[in-house]
């Protein structure tokens, strides 16, 4: 039930017939400090027609207004103040969460419309990086939130696997390459091919031409080339799959940059049918001077396309094939010019459109304060880490509950989710510092943490031998209940919120915040004990279990039920 109905209820016989329950609606304000009320119904848009002060019109309002439904309802000068009865609205509350809770909290902001997001997006040959782990997770997060709000999204892998890195990569490995090491550890070896590459590369321009002469090839769908180029990606999916397997991230899409390679010639086409297309230096260039920018360059002196040029091609095939209403890219910060740019070429294309894509930048994850980089080498791999979360969660779990059933899965769990957790509950576009003791904590604010909330409700509704709640009286007059419900009162304003702002960090605070609110209330009242509101505080918890369980499955984290 929804409260703010309530007020509707008891407002509408009172005031003039000229007003509607809709205009009702809109008026009624939550006010910020708990002392004025749960609602508040101001009075000063009646002062005209009614010919008064509105003090007065609230004064003579308030004996008419059926009280019954509230536990009190006061005037405050202007303000008509509602304190609802928290015993009524707590006991609708847990009716709701229980009555469907894989639904709870859904809503119907989307109308089921499609909303690409482009996420993950390593690059082959290269290391997944922390970077990408947050792409990863962000997107994905993201994914489940709004179709919670029904918008369908598709979670598209724009794979970083063309480019003039493939030439130099090719180049190199055809210098000092070996097959065997390729095939013994691949990310790797490839990656100490590029670096060779780079530091031979200073003062020796052959090797340049070598590069771009290899990488010519490949879009000219040479066989060798091709071969190589399907053999380094085929090799480093394998790598990225076996990540995205840990996180328990599926896609809907792999189509990386190479996609989009017979769609470009189109793109330039239509660039210089509208007459967008500037020589500069031999290469071919979109002038964004009116909109502050850098310009777009979309070939090269070679007639080689770039990152941006398989970007336009992408968004177009986006618009085309899922006729979006959103379409989301969950990319670093770093490359906001980039995502700047390509909205810009779109809207000086025509496009409409453009105006529905939107970047979502994250900020940087630093390590001591400091900046990771793959250049210094101070990368760190994203398969370690994980493992490393993992051992560590296993050890804190054996610590405290040694004889815990199917203690690797937990571990896994666990260990995983307190990497996800800790990235998402910052606000995305902030850096933040990876620090793997402070990530799997089981205390203050982290994954393990909420997840040990989960379970510990979970634990209490075994010991009452998993009652049947369905229609148990759910009214709970003890006052240390309130908090709790309230917090589960507002987990759909929470969803809808963090799916307006692109900002699953709303949900992961949430999901603090229950889970402590929980703690507090377990900390001070009986649950177990045998009187007459037994019932209704098992259902609390059970309430408590499913909307915590559903707030990390949003997140991407999972929720034993022990550990
Ligand atoms: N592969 C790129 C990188 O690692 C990210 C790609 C992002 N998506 C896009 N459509 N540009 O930097």
């Amino acid at each position: 039930m929804n409260s703010k109905q309530q007020i509707v209820d008891a407002l509408v016989h009172v005031l003039p017939a000229t007003m509607t329950p809709e205009q009702i609606e809109i008026k009624i304000e939550r006010p910020k400090d708990s002392d004025n009320g749960d609602y508040a119904f101001p009075t000063f848009f009646l002062a005209k027609e009614l010919h008064k002060a509105p003090q007065m019109i609230a004064q003579e309002l308030l004996p008419q207004i059926d009280q019954s439904n509230f536990e009190k309802v006061v005037v405050a000068g202007p303000y008509i103040n509602f304190f609802l009865d928290k015993v009524q609205v707590g006991a609708a509350i847990l009716g709701e969460v229980l009555a469907d809770p894989k639904n709870y909290g859904s809503s119907d902001l989307g109308h089921g419309g499609n909303v690409p997001i482009d996420m993950s997006s390593p690059n082959i040959a290269k290391p997944m990086s922390m970077g990408h782990l947050r792409s990863t997770v962000i997107g994905n997060s993201l994914a489940n939130i709004l179709s919670k709000v029904n918008y369908n999204p598709i979670k598209i892998n724009h794979l970083g696997d063309w480019g003039t890195q493939f030439g130099k990569l090719m180049a190199a490995y055809k210098m000092w390459g070996s097959e065997e090491e390729v095939k013994a550890d691949p990310i790797n070896t490839l990656q100490k091919y590029y670096v060779r590459f780079h530091q031979e590369d200073k003062g020796n321009p052959a090797l340049d031409d070598d590069a771009r002469a290899w990488f010519k090839k490949l879009e000219d769908g040479d066989e060798e080339a091709t071969h190589l180029w399907e053999w380094f990606r085929s090799e480093s999916l394998k790598l990225f799959m076996k990540i995205y397997d840990v996180l328990g991230i599926e896609f809907d899409s792999f189509n990386g940059e190479a996609f989009y390679n017979d769609k470009m010639d189109e793109v330039v086409q239509m660039l210089e049918d509208k007459h967008l297309l500037q020589e500069s230096k031999g290469a071919e260039i979109v002038d964004l001077e009116k909109y502050d920018l850098n310009p777009a360059l979309i070939k090269k002196t070679d007639g080689a396309t770039l990152y941006i040029t398989r970007d336009l091609a992408a968004a177009i095939y986006r618009q085309r094939t899922y006729n979006f209403v959103q379409s989301l890219y969950v990319v670093g910060n770093e490359q906001q010019n980039h995502f700047k740019q390509l909205k810009a070429v779109l809207k000086e294309m025509g496009f409409d459109w453009s105006d529905n894509i939107h970047h979502v930048p994250f900020g940087l994850i630093t390590q001591g304060g400091r900046k990771l980089s793959t250049r210094e080498g101070r990368i760190i791999l994203l398969e370690n880490v994980l493992n490393d979360a993992i051992d560590l969660a296993r050890k804190q779990i054996d610590e405290k509950n040694p004889d815990l059933p199917q203690a690797d899965e937990v571990a896994k769990s666990v260990g995983v989710g307190a990497v996800v957790f800790h990235d998402l509950k910052n606000e995305r576009l902030n850096n933040f510092d990876f620090d793997l003791a402070e990530v799997v904590r089981f205390e203050g604010e982290t994954g393990p943490y909420v997840q040990y909330a989960h379970a510990r409700a979970e634990s209490i509704l075994r010991k009452a031998s998993q009652p049947d709640l369905s229609n148990v009286d759910k009214s709970i007059s003890d006052p240390n209940a309130w908090e709790v419900v309230k917090a589960l009162g507002q987990y759909q304003d929470i969803i809808q919120r963090a799916a307006r702002e692109y900002e699953p960090s709303v949900v992961a605070k949430y999901a603090i915040q229950l889970a402590k609110d929980f703690n507090q209330y377990y900390a001070h009242s009986k649950i177990l004990v045998e009187d007459d509101e037994k019932m209704a505080r098992l259902a609390l918890v059970q309430a408590v279990s499913d909307v915590l369980k559903s707030a990390l499955a949003l997140l991407g984290v999972k929720a034993p039920d022990e550990m």
